[in-house]
């Protein structure tokens, strides 16, 4: 008996220690208040489409979107486009279309293009796939008032970089404080003033950073807000049933309530 305890505690606490090293490799994560956040958060739209436009001008050359429709650019919501405009920013992106059997512009129906760099992850679904349920904001109803985590996690990458460099085996890294290890392959896509925004808006790095991130917690959840809408709506009637429930309750009961039974 006192053996097996003694090995089951052992087991314990070498997991333990396993988790703990795993978590002493996980990157530093700052928080960001995004307009999105909280029970009653919204998409910025003039923010989605600075996001969409550097993501557009840096880092679509290497990553892609391929799970994005190109038509919800038009979204309410969303980027919120006007048509004509999602039209045009679809013909500039060719695609090979197997009955031509030639390349053609790219419709509204037709999606983003997939990564153009084989070893650039798609960024469709990074900022859920990333810091979803360990991120900085922790779990539960902290995330629902804080955020997921994963746009902040996103934005501390494209901040995160030292200027450090190292080669291994040929391939370049790049220290980044926000990186799980600490090196990534990826060169510092921003530097700050990378993109000019029509409306003058700030280009400083972080204010590019953050806009990128919130759109890529866009493409990862373009319902968020219908999301959060029905919640909300399901949370209050199910409020107003348990009323209702207590006070059925209370009535049905109060004839009896305080009588004594002769047993
Ligand atoms: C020159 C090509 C290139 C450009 C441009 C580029 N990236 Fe990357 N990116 C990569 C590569 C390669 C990786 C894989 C790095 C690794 O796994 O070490 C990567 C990885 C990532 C990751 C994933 C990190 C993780 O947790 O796995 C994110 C997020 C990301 N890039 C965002 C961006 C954003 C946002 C931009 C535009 C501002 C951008 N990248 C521009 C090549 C690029």
């Amino acid at each position: 008996m006192f053996k097996k305890l003694t090995l089951s505690a052992v087991t314990a606490l070498a997991l333990g220690a396993g988790a703990a090293m795993a978590a002493g490799g996980a990157g530093h994560v700052h928080d960001v208040d995004f307009s999105f956040e909280g029970p009653f958060g919204k998409f910025d739209e003039n923010q989605l489409q600075r996001g969409l436009q550097i993501y557009t001008e840096v880092c679509s050359a290497c990553h892609g979107l391929k799970h994005v429709p190109l038509r919800t650019l038009a979204d309410e919501g969303g980027p919120h486009l006007p048509e004509d405009q999602v039209r045009a920013y679809s013909a500039q992106l060719d695609i090979f279309d197997a009955e031509l059997d030639d390349d053609r512009p790219r419709k509204p129906s037709d999606h983003f293009p997939e990564s153009s760099l084989s070893n650039a992850p798609d960024l469709s679904l990074m900022a859920k796939a990333r810091a979803g349920f360990h991120g900085p904001m922790g779990t539960g109803l902290s995330q629902l008032f804080n955020g997921i985590g994963g746009p902040e996690y996103i934005a501390s990458i494209l901040t995160g970089y030292t200027g450090e460099e190292k080669e291994q085996a040929g391939v370049t890294f790049y220290e980044n404080t926000a990186f799980p290890g600490g090196w990534i392959a990826m060169a510092p896509p921003l530097y700050g003033e990378d993109v000019e925004f029509a409306d003058g808006h700030s280009n400083e790095l972080h204010h590019e950073a953050e806009d990128l991130a919130a759109f890529l917690m866009w493409t990862a959840e373009p319902k968020m807000m219908a999301r959060k809408q029905a919640g909300f709506v399901a949370v209050t009637l199910l409020f107003l049933m348990t009323v209702l429930l207590y006070l059925t309750n209370k009535k049905l009961w109060a004839p009896h309530k305080g009588k004594k039974f002769d047993l």
